[in-house]
């Protein structure tokens, strides 16, 4: 590449939402290394990761090539402009196959270029702007309010000083004039942040913003009863997150339906099930981050009927089963000195839910026996939300609770029923 200038053209950057003035930075890069504008360009595009590169009008092709090589398979710069450009820097630039197919070209009138860009909903990681042409600031606002720019994005204006005249006082330079608009434009826009803000609400909490926070990477989970229903949506969710998940069902082939990685079975009535269900998850992924304690049972009995035998099987599971998984992921947790325990509760711990034997406001098979059916005409009336839960309201809650977005959080209830306990 033409190389070897001290100076820069790129002068003035601003980052969308996020976004912040580099002059110092460059200052500190232009006196170290002599640096082109391409090369300049090529280091935003490589600090960033971009993938996709906005160029408004700004017709310089060596250094699109330079930026070209360091984009990403898939990635691309798109150069809006008033005539082509690339023809001409095809024939002069015999390299041009390798990395150039990543430039792609609007030509037209480049407002109606950008408009187009907008419609198809497309937005970039970087926009450069050339500020030494008729307004600018337009071509600004319209990234901006168009959201051409992403979340986080980079905003790059070259000739954002016009060299030094963009300080001057009095002046009726009309390019001069346009480039101080801008200028006033992006300095008064509350989008844009000016210096660099160094805190953690700011740049994410140790750095890892609000979704990143939510990933469940490196995370092994379990979930009992996940072979249908609320489990399996939590195994799913969780999984989608990231995390390694175990399924745990007392019907083996339920689990093995939805696992992809582990299906365990278990009963987790019985202690030696579930020291053994640990010891495997253990033993195939070297720690249990996250327990969920998801099985329970439902015999849907009236009070005075209930006999000693429903009695003793539904809290050997629901409650004596759910206490001895959390005693044997905990002595886990302990050691690692790391953990979440997610149990699942019900509603009706809260109220007592009108002619109601039985828990349930999700839509699940486990209020889907015939008996259970009449009732759920009454318990919609009693749901301000209008409708019963479909277990997908309930798997952001699991990724949120398991996450260590959520780590501030302890012995909490967090209840989700559509308002019913309200009343
Ligand atoms: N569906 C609701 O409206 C509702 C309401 C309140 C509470 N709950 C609670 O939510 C949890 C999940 O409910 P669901 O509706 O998805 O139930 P579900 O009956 O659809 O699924 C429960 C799963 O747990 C498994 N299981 C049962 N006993 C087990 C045992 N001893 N060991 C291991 N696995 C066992 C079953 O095979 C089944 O796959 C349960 O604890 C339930 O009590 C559900």
């Amino acid at each position: 590449m033409p190389g070897g200038s001290c100076h820069s053209e790129v002068s003035g950057i601003a980052q969308s939402c996020r976004r912040y003035m580099m002059d110092s930075l460059f200052s500190f890069f232009l006196v170290c290394f002599p640096l082109h504008s391409g090369q300049l360009c090529r280091m935003l595009v490589r600090m960033m990761g971009a993938k996709r590169i906005l160029a408004i009008d700004l017709l310089n092709f060596p250094s699109f090539l330079t930026m070209a090589e360091v984009v990403p398979d898939g990635g691309s710069i798109t150069l809006c402009a008033t005539q082509s450009y690339l023809e001409e820097a095809i024939q002069k630039t015999p390299d041009f196959s390798s990395h150039g197919n990543k430039i792609k070209e609007k030509i037209g009138p480049i407002i109606d270029s950008m408009k187009e860009l907008a419609a198809m909903g497309e937005d970039f990681d970087i926009v450069f702007i050339d500020a030494d042409q008729r307004s600018p600031a337009e071509y600004y606002r319209f990234v901006m309010e168009n959201h051409l720019l992403r979340m986080d994005g980079m905003l790059c204006v070259k000739n954002a000083l016009m060299k030094g005249h963009g300080y001057l006082e009095n002046t009726a330079d009309e390019n001069v004039l346009d480039v101080k608009t801008l200028n006033q434009v992006i300095n008064s826009d509350p989008c844009t942040e000016q210096g660099v803000v160094k805190d953690e609400v700011f740049w994410g909490y140790r750095g890892r913003r609000i979704l990143d926070r939510l990933q469940l990477d490196e995370k092994v989970a379990y979930v009992t009863g996940g072979g249908q229903g609320i489990g399996r949506a939590f195994c799913h969710a969780l999984g989608e997150a990231g995390a390694k998940v175990a399924v745990v069902d007392l019907i083996p082939a339920k689990a093995n339906a939805v696992a992809h990685e582990l299906s365990l079975k278990a009963d987790i009535s019985k202690p030696e099930d579930i020291q053994k269900m640990l010891d495997k998850i253990v033993a195939k992924w070297g720690a249990v981050h996250i327990a969920c304690n998801n099985a329970g049972i439902n015999m849907n009995s009236s009070s005075e009927d209930t006999s000693l035998e429903e009695w003793d099987k539904t809290f050997n599971i629901n409650l004596r089963g759910l206490f001895l998984c959390c005693q044997a992921a905990g002595r886990i947790m302990l050691n690692q000195g790391y953990g979440k325990i997610i149990n699942t509760a019900s509603m009706a711990s809260l109220i007592a839910s009108d002619s109601q034997d039985a828990r349930g406001i999700v839509d699940t098979p486990l209020i889907h026996s015939e008996e259970l059916k009449p009732l759920v005409q009454r318990w919609l009336t009693d749901i301000p939300a209008g409708r019963l839960a479909q277990v997908t309201d309930l798997q952001a809650a699991v990724v949120y609770l398991a996450s260590e977005a959520s780590d501030y959080m302890t012995g909490h209830n967090l209840v989700i029923e559509g308002g019913q306990s309200l009343w």
